[in-house]
């Protein structure tokens, strides 16, 4: 089977799908393995690499596509793109596909079939495989750094013979894989982190991080299922902004991290609050490409208001592109080996891990988030 690696070609996007020891891999497994020139230039993986590793380079897009028996990428093919795609061919990227229906129905018309690296379930043996963990990993600590690097002071606490200086105070919303993170990474700054969640078994894993748990006790509107939260009451965010607003107001750098899937994020710091901070503090808000956890915020840029710097930056695993790519390239080599040998693809239909991410599956919709509403 020819597996193949394009460039990403997305504004903002440093990754790349595949390293080239991952590529020496698939090839040890028996796959031939084809990448697009310059795919991992971003990544800091040349195409001496790739080549080195034993893959074939390609010169242009349109002819790796068409070539192509199975797709690998990080962000889904534009609709064009998937339409140079063969009638048997496999495509697996990220697609979430609820909320992108272009992509499911270039999909469906192209008769392809189609995984979804978001849509792998969150069990125990798919761990090697979760992108949305090794992912949120890297970009909960990308988060602090670049959070730290925007403050005008230090965080940890300083005796010098000139005088005390005292050690910055973070806040951090969402206690999640890239919010434990952030927390592992302010506190081995040396700064104080105080954090709220509305999931409670969360208070007990930030304490064993050194964490300060911010108490927001949930109401009947709160649902939680699987581990994550489904859904919130407006007079419920209400309550909790005002229970977090001093928190907020006396922090000197905010990270927020709270996503609720499939819905738009969850607002936590009004306009008020940001106006509540001190002059000088900074607000990384990682929610800003769902909506935004904070109102003031805008995607891709940073902004100051009232002299507080607040930073939208929607893609962080592509500021750190080379342990991105490279988690990223062991999850879909853990994956594709889970779904496939070199002689073809195994379709075990009924299995949990290929039947939570089959998206599309020769030009049928077939996963329950898309098959109600794409048509071909
Ligand atoms: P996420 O990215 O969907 O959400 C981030 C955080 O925001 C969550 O902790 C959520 O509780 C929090 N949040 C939502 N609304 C909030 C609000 N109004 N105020 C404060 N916080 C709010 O979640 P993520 O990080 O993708 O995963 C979290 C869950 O998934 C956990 O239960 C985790 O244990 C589970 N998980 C399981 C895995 C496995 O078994 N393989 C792998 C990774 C995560």
């Amino acid at each position: 089977m020819k597996v193949c690696v394009p460039k990403e070609k997305n504004d903002y996007e440093r990754r790349v799908s595949l390293t080239p020891d991952v590529v020496a891999a698939l090839i040890k497994a028996g796959f031939e393995v084809l990448v697009e020139k310059d795919a991992g230039l971003n990544s800091y993986f040349d195409n001496s690499g790739y080549e080195k590793a034993g893959a074939r380079m390609v010169a242009d897009a349109e002819s790796l596509y068409r070539e192509a028996d199975v797709i690998l990428k990080i962000n889904a093919p534009t609709p064009a793109e998937i339409g140079w795609m063969k009638k048997s061919a496999i495509l697996i990227s990220l697609m979430y596909a609820g909320t992108n229906p272009q992509v499911v129905e270039a999909c469906v018309r192209q008769g392809i079939s189609a995984f979804s690296m978001d849509a792998i379930p969150r069990i125990s043996r798919a761990q090697k495989m979760d992108v949305l963990s090794s992912q949120a990993n890297l970009a909960g600590y990308k988060a602090v750094i670049i959070g730290a690097a925007a403050l005008g002071k230090i965080f940890p606490l300083l005796m010098t013979a000139a005088g005390t200086i005292k050690p910055s105070k973070v806040v951090i919303m969402g206690a999640g894989v890239a919010g434990l993170q952030a927390i592992a990474t302010a506190k081995r700054l040396g700064s104080i982190v105080e954090v709220s969640d509305i999931r409670p078994e969360t208070k007990e894993q930030v304490e064993s991080l050194g964490g300060k748990f911010i108490e927001v006790k949930g109401d009947a509107s709160v649902k939680i299922e699987g581990g994550y939260v489904k859904g919130v009451s407006d007079e419920f965010l209400k309550m909790q902004q005002a229970l977090i607003a001093k928190h907020i107001s006396e922090a000197d750098l905010v990270i927020t991290t709270a996503l609720v899937p499939g819905r738009k994020a969850p607002v936590l710091v009004t306009e008020d609050m940001v106006k509540s901070m001190k002059m000088g503090s900074v607000i990384v808000d990682m929610a800003v490409a769902q909506g935004g956890n904070c109102v003031l915020s805008e995607v891709n840029k940073t902004v100051v208001k009232n002299g507080v710097t607040i930073i939208g930056e929607s893609n962080l695993p592509s500021l750190l592109p080379l342990n991105a790519s490279e988690l990223y390239a062991k999850n879909i080599q853990a994956f594709l080996l889970h779904l496939a040998t070199k002689d073809g693809f195994k379709w075990e239909m009924e299995e949990e891990i290929t039947k939570g991410s089959l998206i599309v599956h020769n030009g049928q919709a077939v996963h329950p988030s898309v098959a109600q509403t794409v048509t071909a």
